[in-house]
């Protein structure tokens, strides 16, 4: 069975780009096929993925391109954009990134305006949760990043997914800002269940973070991500060279709080991962599998 989830908060900056990439390589690492969607116009992980990925090879045996101005993805490579004007087939847009078991469906600048190219949209939020239900069945899991703002994009993400995580920052108006995000979420979104709140940019050692997260966890309770993702800037330095932090740093408290942090959103285990990992590798080759099995306990 498919899992989706949304990263989605109302601020930007707080960590929805991050924590979707870095869960998406994570998730990809333990053999899982992982889909990433990017649903802001900002296309930043369009973006970042372009940059890291030496083989993004939507086009197949043609070399990666520059993206045209204006646009995140290359020349006649397809995005989320043209799937939702029903211009493209949803399997025709998927680009492999040159990671094994991590594929994009690319954001596009032009998000925002797609309402001007067709009006129906608006009034269709249920176009992109058939855009995820044609290409579940390929996927273990699907991740879509939002962007900093509840509109008619994301109330499409709300009706198609089935877990929102909502990363924060422990700062003084955090707690606000949820009060303002949380109960219009409960209403508004038809399938999807509140997930996890995450505080992304912790310091345990000063005393007000400590404060904002004790007072969001009396609010919101059980809602809080056991694991919160400490400050350090790898994560930005990652960002910026276009990798993950597990390429990036992986030894750094970044990759072990976001490591953490996937194991506890998307309910892994060890047994989880290693009948994943078995399933996969029979998959793959069933003979190699099983021969050494066979050897083991002769008849
Ligand atoms: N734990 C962290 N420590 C340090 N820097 C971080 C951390 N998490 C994210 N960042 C950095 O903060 C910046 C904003 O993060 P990110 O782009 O993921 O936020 P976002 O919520 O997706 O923003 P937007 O709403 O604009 O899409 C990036 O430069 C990222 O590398
Ligand atoms: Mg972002």
């Amino acid at each position: 069975m498919t899992k989706s989830f949304c990263f989605l908060s109302k601020k930007g900056g707080v960590g929805k780009t991050t924590f979707s990439l870095n869960c998406a390589h994570a998730l990809a690492f333990s053999k899982f096929r992982t889909l990433l969607v990017d649903m802001d116009g900002q296309a930043n992980l369009t973006r970042h993925l372009l940059k890291g990925a030496a083989g993004m090879e939507g086009v197949p045996g043609e070399p990666a391109k520059a993206p045209l101005p204006g646009s995140a993805v290359p020349a006649g490579f397809p995005d989320i954009s043209q799937v939702l004007l029903r211009r493209c087939a949803p399997h025709e847009a998927i680009l492999t990134t040159g990671y094994e078991n991590l594929d994009l469906l690319a954001g596009s600048t032009s998000l925002d305006d797609l309402p001007i190219l067709d009006a129906r949209l608006i009034r269709e939020p249920a176009r992109f949760k058939l855009i995820l239900q044609e290409l579940a069945p390929d996927y273990d899991f699907i991740l879509v990043d939002c962007p900093p703002i509840v509109n008619w994009l994301t109330r499409m993400v709300l009706f198609a997914v089935e877990g929102v995580i909502v990363p924060i920052q422990a700062e003084p108006y955090a707690l606000q800002g949820l009060q303002d995000l949380i109960p219009m979420l409960d209403k508004m979104s038809a399938t999807a269940q509140l997930y996890k709140i995450v505080i992304n940019m912790y310091r345990a050692n000063t005393q007000l973070h400590q404060n904002i997260l004790k007072e969001i966890a009396e609010e919101f309770p059980g809602r809080i991500a056991r694991q919160t993702v400490r400050q350090t800037i790898q994560l930005a330095e990652a960002a910026r060279e276009g990798l993950s932090i597990f390429e990036y740093a992986p030894a750094s408290i970044g990759a072990l709080d976001l490591y953490a942090l996937c194991w506890e959103l998307f309910e892994l285990s060890p047994d989880k991962v290693k009948l994943n990992v078995q399933a996969r590798a029979e998959k793959a080759a069933p003979e190699a599998v099983t021969a050494p099995l066979a050897e083991e306990n002769p008849v």
